[in-house]
């Protein structure tokens, strides 16, 4: 009889620990993955990415069809909104992405443990009362919303709601107060701007989207401000009040000062994530966490104790659905004896707002903090196929070695940022110079042109401008 029940056992079936449990299946060894939802692909495929992209893509068309812009090419349309209908396929997108997953488990003879995992040893976890040995043991457990003391959230109530809330509002608030103007704030209060509320951003420094590079905040900034969303930077929230269905949100000066009422029929509570580790059972194997709350590892993925590794976003770096899949990957490999690597060095970012907001490796400012460094700039109003889109807000802005010309980090914000972002990455991951990507061809007419235009600015030569 073999010593252990399974080979792997992962706890947790987001992008991190579904991916890890299929690669490990593949690699041949025998899989069991712990997830306590109704449906599997976690935070991501349930209350994260997919719906938060349904929601966006439907509340686009809905904005290009109200705001003027159809007309402006020669379709006039009046929009009726029919939110039931909006959140119906949003459900769907969620039912079938995540039936797919299941699918795949089924496929890859991945046994699903429902329940909530416990570590009882460290080759061993309680699941839903049931015990479970494995050889080895993945923790990709995630992450949930980080609460404002003293703010209470209840998304049943639909009034003071988390990112979850959000998602499933049952009518379009009159006036949406954000807390937190972060990656959730931006692209959630994006979908009930667009859908008629007016949005409130609060956010307590003094600039949108931290971590990003400082061009792209302060040109969002402007351009959300453009599209009728009110800014409160370098501004703090000190209570919710909540009255039946309105709520008054007190907010003074971050630095100190005055304090001031807004009121509003919805407030989102959008100021971070954090690592989901209570009830896990971390004492019981002798793993601690750091002072964020995250489960540290080597750059294998393991943990300080054999034979338990960790990935995604309960342990350090973004927390981001492509990084915990990448990592998902590289753990199955290391665990099955091959070398599973991941590049956190490069690892795009994409804020899914209209224009997209993109990014991968060095912002400016951390670039000529490690040394002399080009940058090339390239307005999206001098590329061809924006400007004929009447696209013409942002730019892409490449930023490289002074000495080496090597490719550090890239900026951009248009209406597909999202899209143009992963040349760069391939670019950066194969090591390449501002020169490589300036003389490589690109298809005309394409948004990534300015790209290789900005690409052209750090040599000094754009054509178009
Ligand atoms: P998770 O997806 O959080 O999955 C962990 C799973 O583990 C959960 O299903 C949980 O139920 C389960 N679990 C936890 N503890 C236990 C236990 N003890 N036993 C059993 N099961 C357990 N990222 C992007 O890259 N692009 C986006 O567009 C994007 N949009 C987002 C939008 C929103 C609104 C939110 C909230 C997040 C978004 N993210 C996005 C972030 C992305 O969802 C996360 O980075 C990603 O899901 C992390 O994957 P993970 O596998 O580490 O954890
Ligand atoms: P975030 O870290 O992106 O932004 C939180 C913001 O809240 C910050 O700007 C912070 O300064 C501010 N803040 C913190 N406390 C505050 C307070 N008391 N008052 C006012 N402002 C306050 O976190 P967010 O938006 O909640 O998203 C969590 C994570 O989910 C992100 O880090 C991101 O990794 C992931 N995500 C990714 C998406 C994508 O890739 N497109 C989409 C949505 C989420």
């Amino acid at each position: 009889m073999a010593e252990y029940e399974y080979d792997v056992l992962v706890i947790g079936a987001g992008p991190g620990g579904y991916v890890a449990a299929i690669r490990a299946a593949q690699l041949g060894l025998k899989v069991a993955c712990a997830e306590s939802r109704e449906t599997l692909g976690g935070t991501c495929l349930n209350v994260g990415c997919i719906p938060s992209k349904a929601m966006l893509h439907a509340s686009e068309y809905f904005d290009i069809a109200a705001n003027g812009t159809m007309a402006k090419l020669g379709i006039k349309v009046t929009p009726e909104l029919d939110l039931n209908t909006m959140h119906g396929q949003r459900r769907e997108s969620v039912k079938g992405l995540t039936g797919g997953i299941e699918y795949l488990f089924k496929k890859n003879k991945i046994t699903w443990l429902k329940g909530l995992a416990r570590f009882t040893g460290p080759n061993s976890v309680d699941v839903a009362g049931q015990t479970v040995t494995a050889k080895d043991i993945v923790i990709a457990t995630g992450s949930s919303v980080t609460p404002l003391p003293g703010v209470d959230v209840d998304n049943a109530a639909g009034v003071v709601v988390d990112s979850t809330g959000a998602l499933e509002l049952a009518s379009v608030p009159e006036h949406m107060v954000v807390i937190g103007g972060g990656v959730i704030g931006l692209e959630l209060g994006s979908v009930w701007r667009r859908l008629g509320a007016q949005v409130t951003v609060v956010e307590f420094l003094d600039q949108l989207l931290p971590g990003m590079d400082g061009d792209v905040r302060k040109e969002a900034a402007k351009i959300f401000k453009k599209q009728g969303m009110t800014l409160k930077l370098a501004t703090k929230v000190t209570g919710v009040v909540v009255d039946g269905k309105q709520a008054s949100v007190t907010v003074e000066p971050a630095a100190g000062g005055a304090a001031e009422t807004i009121t509003a029929d919805c407030v989102l509570v959008s100021i971070g994530r954090r690592p989901n580790t209570e009830g896990l059972g971390l004492d019981a194997v002798g793993l601690e966490l750091n002072q964020r709350g995250q489960i540290e590892t080597d750059h294998d993925f393991r943990t300080k104790v054999h034979g338990i590794w960790a990935i995604g976003d309960v342990i350090p770096g973004p927390m981001l659905a492509h990084k915990a899949e990448d990592e998902g990957i590289a753990v199955a490999e290391n665990i099955a004896g091959q070398t599973g690597i991941v590049n956190h060095d490069v690892i795009p970012s994409v804020v899914y707002t209209t224009p997209e907001i993109a990014g991968v490796g060095l912002t400016e400012e951390a670039a000529k903090e490690r040394g002399a460094i080009k940058v090339g700039k390239f307005p999206m109003m001098a590329n061809s196929r924006a400007k004929t889109n009447h696209e013409p807000e942002g730019f892409v802005k490449v930023i490289a070695d002074a000495e080496t010309d090597r490719v550090l980090g890239t900026w951009i914000i248009a209406s597909v940022a999202g899209t143009m972002i992963a040349q760069v990455a391939q670019a950066m991951e194969f090591g390449a110079t501002s020169e490589d990507i300036a003389y490589t061809c690109h298809a005309h007419p394409t948004h990534s042109e300015a790209v290789k235009e900005a690409a052209m600015g750090v040599l000094g030569k754009p054509i178009h401008i």
